[in-house]
């Protein structure tokens, strides 16, 4: 088997990536200090450069600095979650509450961002009913998925830019148990759907370094090239 060694130039860049990707950690503990505006709108600034599907951008992200309103929001969370619990398995209720937890972890946060995403109906707009429901199915799908995908792309670059700006942040999708309660806090139009919730402040914690499973473990070979 032969290698080409990589370039020194590519080496070192790929070992800044490395350290930069390392960077990120998921920050759930905050000072109080609040985080500016201008600030926040660089942190999108770099977010938007991700790519999205046909470029239709199909993201908005909605900020919230009030900590009344952040606080109805958790509250809101907990709610739900005392909901849930209450049709639970008695098995799992400990589990949950525990695991629960973890859906409020934007609460002490001076700032929440919800990247938010709408479906551009362009092909299930042009396909006649003689299609077939579980193709058009598929297309609508389809389409929902590029929104969410390129939302996410954007929320990844948020999250790997925050440290680069003295930020910490981290991902929540567990509040989206009462999502129709945050939509209507958030004052989301109908055709738009919440991503996650994203805390962000100056970092108040350095969470470890989190494990990974092995590439070897998560790649899977299609046809004859698992070799070279
Ligand atoms: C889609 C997504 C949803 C997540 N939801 C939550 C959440 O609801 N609450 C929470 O505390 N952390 C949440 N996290 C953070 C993960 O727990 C974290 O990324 C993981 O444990 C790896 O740690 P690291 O981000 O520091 O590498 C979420 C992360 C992602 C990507």
């Amino acid at each position: 088997m032969t290698h080409t060694p990589l370039d020194p130039s590519l080496a070192a860049s790929l070992t800044s990536i490395e350290a930069h990707f390392a960077a990120r950690r998921s920050v759930r503990r905050f000072t109080s200090a609040p985080v500016p505006r201008a600030l926040i709108e660089q942190l999108v600034s770099l977010a938007i450069t991700a790519p999205s599907a046909s470029n239709k951008q199909p993201w908005r992200f909605i900020v919230v600095r009030d900590p009344t309103v952040i606080r109805a929001m958790a509250s809101a969370v907990r709610s739900e979650i005392e909901h849930i619990l209450g049709h639970m398995d008695p098995l799992g209720v400990e589990a949950f509450r525990s695991y629960g937890e973890y859906f409020t972890r934007f609460e002490h946060a001076p700032c929440v961002i919800a990247p938010a995403y709408r479906a551009t109906p362009i092909l299930s707009q042009l396909v006649l009913p003689s299609l077939a429901a579980d193709s058009r199915a598929r297309i609508e799908r389809m389409e929902h998925q590029s929104a969410q995908v390129s939302t996410a792309l954007a929320l990844e670059n948020l999250l790997l830019a925050a440290p680069s700006l003295g930020l910490g942040a981290s991902a929540l999708t567990g509040p989206l148990v009462a999502a129709n309660a945050l939509a209507a806090r958030l004052e989301l139009p109908a055709s738009w759907e919440l991503l996650a919730l994203v805390a962000v402040g100056y970092p108040d914690e350095e969470p470890k370094k989190t494990e990974r499973k092995a590439a070897t473990h998560v790649l899977r070979w299609i046809g004859g090239d698992q070799e070279s």
